[in-house]
């Protein structure tokens, strides 16, 4: 049975990444029926900032040579390290417990919203590996940000989730998929570009759609 953990970032109720990933979710599911699913929205149920009790946590997971995820709970020896594991383990268990990991985000500040990397933080530990998980990303983003796009540079949310993924999850095919200018929408100065963005939007529905018959 294959497992999809499906977390949503955008501060929006009516968000283009939340359409996205449910467009992603809702074929996969058609297609495993009797798959499981684990659904997280990160802005509406924030998970808190790691504190002191998590960084003595990771500090006693840098002493082994090797790290089992699965076994990071045998370490809590202290109330610190206990307060601390009991907001990892049930973020953890969700994570290691999925086949599939699909993130929808919005471009923050040219990066990804707080509440995704509050999440990253969470349930990053040293030497871990998610070799084997898929993870989708479907995104949304007031400018453009494509190969050749003048601000093509300043995409820190798909390189830095894909650079993420790869150093610190061992995954280094993550996909995804990108809703582009939707800025256009509010922007009377972008209305010009509305045509432009009603076509990546449409493109990117259409790929959240067929993704989800390859995962
Ligand atoms: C706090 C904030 C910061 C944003 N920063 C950027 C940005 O740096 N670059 C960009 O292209 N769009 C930026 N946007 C626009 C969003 O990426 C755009 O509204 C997108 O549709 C948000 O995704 P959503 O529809 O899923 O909420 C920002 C929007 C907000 C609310």
């Amino acid at each position: 049975m294959r497992t999809l953990l499906h977390l949503d970032a955008s501060a929006r109720r009516r968000s283009i990444s939340r359409e996205l990933s449910a467009a992603f979710a809702d074929a996969w599911r058609a297609r495993h029926p009797d798959g499981g699913y684990h659904y997280r929205d990160l802005a509406a149920d924030p998970v808190p900032f790691i504190g002191e009790g998590w960084t003595q946590l990771c500090d006693a997971v840098l002493t082994l040579p090797n790290t089992d995820v699965e076994r990071i709970g045998e370490l809590v020896r202290t109330p610190e390290h206990a307060a601390a594991w009991e907001i990892v383990e049930p973020l953890l268990a969700e994570l290691l417990a999925a086949d599939v990991i699909l993130i929808g985000t919005p471009m923050y500040n040219y990066s990804i919203p707080a509440s995704l990397k509050a999440w990253l933080d969470q349930v990053t530990f040293p030497r871990m590996s998610l070799a084997h998980r898929k993870f989708v990303v479907t995104s949304a983003r007031g400018g453009a940000y494509s190969p050749g796009a003048p601000k093509a540079a300043y995409d820190y949310q798909e390189r830095f989730l894909r650079d993420f993924f790869a150093g610190h999850f061992a995954v280094s095919d993550t996909v995804f998929v990108h809703a582009e200018l939707a800025n256009s929408r509010q922007d009377p100065a972008l209305a010009h570009l509305r045509a432009e963005h009603d076509t990546s939007y449409v493109r990117a529905l259409a790929a959240a759609r067929a993704l989800a018959g390859e995962h």
